[in-house]
Parts: structure tokens; sequence; C-alpha cells
């Protein structure tokens, strides 16, 4: 018999400063997804994102690809201000004009004048690592992180023979929860709730033989669906620290569950699909639709539960051994990377 486990303290979903310390131990040393390739075609593309308050930047040079900190040297002012776009030769701060080459250095700070002292080679943008895996683009800012590669190695062991390089872009959603975002990740990692709170995916799939494996820093998920239209068959894995990877036969889905504050997470949902179905307008809204449903459902949840636990009420409580094994999981490489 399983030894009873208990959860985190629910402390650590309203705390300030516990939060500051996820900013910096769990976001500031891991891999986080930013693109698929196809979005950083063409030298002077660039993709941006803010997660967990970090702003950051990837963009193609004709070496490949390069990453920093969307935070110029001069006074913190942003370099790229879109989602996505082209830069062009340089990056421009938008702020007072200091261009930076595309490999970081800073090439001119315009209109600066003369200052004794002033090296501008000093000044190259900060720069965090990129690696891709089967197309998609993350970065890490800690320089002795382990390979991307060996993080993604159970996926990509069930991944087999899939080819990814055909996908393109198509759509991009995102849902504002108020809630801390532990409290979303550890909802995505159980299907315990699935008969109460998703009614129609009950319907879908047998939540009774929902199972949820982990592997590494990758967690897998497998429910069977009762009828076989494949809406719900196909591949769910979560790598830490945030992201969903929802594989289908017509494509995937990447979800980032992206802390904007203490009590505010984003759910960034990117929409992978093959050339064929990115064009037919009808199969992408179903896609879409599927998951906004599932979506409101664990948003109500959620922010239900953030409610409960800023009451003060409830201080810790425990994980089903048969259901919430991946919630003991993610709860422990929280703690783990917030020792080290
Ligand atoms: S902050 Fe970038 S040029 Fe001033
Ligand atoms: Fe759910």
């Amino acid at each position: 018999m399983a030894q009873l486990q208990v959860t985190a303290a629910a402390s650590s979903y309203r705390d300030a400063s516990r939060y500051e310390n996820e900013r910096k131990g769990v976001f500031g040393r891991s891999w986080l997804f930013m693109a698929h390739v196809s979005e950083l075609a063409h030298e002077g593309d660039v993709v941006t994102a803010t997660i967990a308050g970090f702003p950051l930047l990837v963009v193609r040079t004709k070496d490949g690809l390069k990453a920093f900190h969307n935070v110029c040297r001069h006074r913190a002012g942003p370099l790229f201000d879109e989602a996505r776009g082209n830069c062009g030769a340089v990056l421009t701060c938008k702020y007072h004009g200091w261009a930076y080459a595309l490999d970081g250095r800073l090439k001119s700070a315009r209109d600066f004048g003369a200052a004794a002292g002033f090296d501008p080679r000093q000044f190259s943008l900060f720069d965090v690592r990129v690696e891709t895996w089967r197309g998609f683009v993350f970065v890490n800012a800690d320089k002795d992180a382990p390979a991307l590669a060996a993080l993604l190695a159970p996926l990509d062991a069930r991944m087999g023979g899939r080819d990814l390089d055909r996908l393109v872009h198509s759509d991009r959603r995102t849902h504002d929860i108020a809630c801390n975002w532990k409290l979303y990740v550890e909802n995505y990692l159980e299907g315990y709730h699935i008969p109460l709170v998703h009614p129609a995916l009950n319907a879908e799939v047998d939540a009774s033989k929902y199972a949820v494996t982990v592997e590494g820093g990758v967690c897998f998920h497998h429910a069977p669906p009762r009828a076989t239209d494949g809406v719900y068959d196909g591949l769910w894995a979560f790598v830490q620290p945030h992201l969903g990877v929802n594989v289908y036969g017509h494509g995937l889905m990447m979800e980032r569950m992206v802390p904007l504050g203490l009590g505010a997470t984003r759910l960034v949902y990117d929409y992978y699909l093959t050339p064929e179905i990115a064009g037919d307008p009808v199969a992408r809204h179903r896609i879409i639709a599927t998951s906004a449903v599932v979506t409101a459902e664990d948003k109500w949840i959620c922010e239900r539960v953030q409610t409960n636990i800023e009451a003060g009420i409830y201080e810790a409580g425990v994980l089903s051994p048969r259901h919430e094994a991946g919630v003991a999981w993610f709860q422990r490489l929280v703690a783990e990377a917030l020792n080290k």
C-alpha cells in the first residue's frame, strides 16, 4: 500500500515571496518553449514571449537562432514589442534607439555623445541558450542546465516517426485565469476531476481508465476514447515546468501555462497543424472549439479553488495514489528546484 501523500502547502499558492522564488528557481532555470522554426524562417524574424516576468526573444541570424532577454542594456527598454515579426538587420531599442547586431553586440548607441570609458563591447545583450527539438524552439537562461534533448528524450521516444517538420502555426488562443499557475498545472496533471468538471469530455473518454505516467521531466496522460472519431485520441504530455504538448493526428497544440503574477495565469494555446488542416476552416474550428469548452470548465474550477485557498481555512490536503501521481511529481519537482 502506498504511503499517504500530502499536498503542497496552501501558502505556496498565495505568498508573494514564494512566487518570486519560483520565478528565479523554476522559470529562470528551465527550458521554455518559444516557437516552431517555421515562425523563424528568415533572417531577422523574431518571436517574443514574457514568461513568469522574464521578457524573452528569439531571432533568426545568418548563423542560426539566437536568444536574448528582451531588455536593452541602456535603461532596460524593449527591443521588440510584438509577439512576432521581422526586425531587419538590427534589433533597435524602442526607447532611445540603441541598435544591436543580431548576434547581440551593440552596434550603435544613437546620439549618445562622447563619454570617457564607454566601451560598447561591454553592452552586448543578455543572451540565453536556445535549442530545438523536432523543429520546436526552446530557451533557457541557465547556462548549466542539461541539454533540451535530455529533458525531451521520453517524449521523443513516444513520438516515433511522426513528421512535425511540415506543421505550420495556424492559430493562437489565450485564456486568462485568476489563479496561481501551479493550480492550473496540477489540474492539468490529473483526470480525477473529469467526471465532475467536464461532462462532455467524460462522455467521450473513459475517465476511469485515465492513466498518468511519469518519465523524467515529462508526464504522459492517456484516456481511452469511448468512440473513435479521433478528437480526443492522441498523445498528451506535460513537460516541466509549464508546457502541455497535445499531439493529435492532424498536428499538435502547444499549451503554455504562463504565470503573470502570484494569482494570475495566462494559457497560451498555439496550434501547429498540417497545411491541409490549416487550410480547412471547418476542421480548424472544430479543433479549437473542442479545447475552448474544456478550458472554460477548468478556468471555473481553478478560480474557485484559488479563492478557497486564499480564504485561509485550508492549509494542506492529501493526494490520491490512484489518480494524482502526476500532481505529486510536479509538487516534488517544484520543491526540489527551490531547494537547489
Ligand atoms: S533603453 Fe534602450 S536605448 Fe535607451
Ligand atoms: Fe480539466
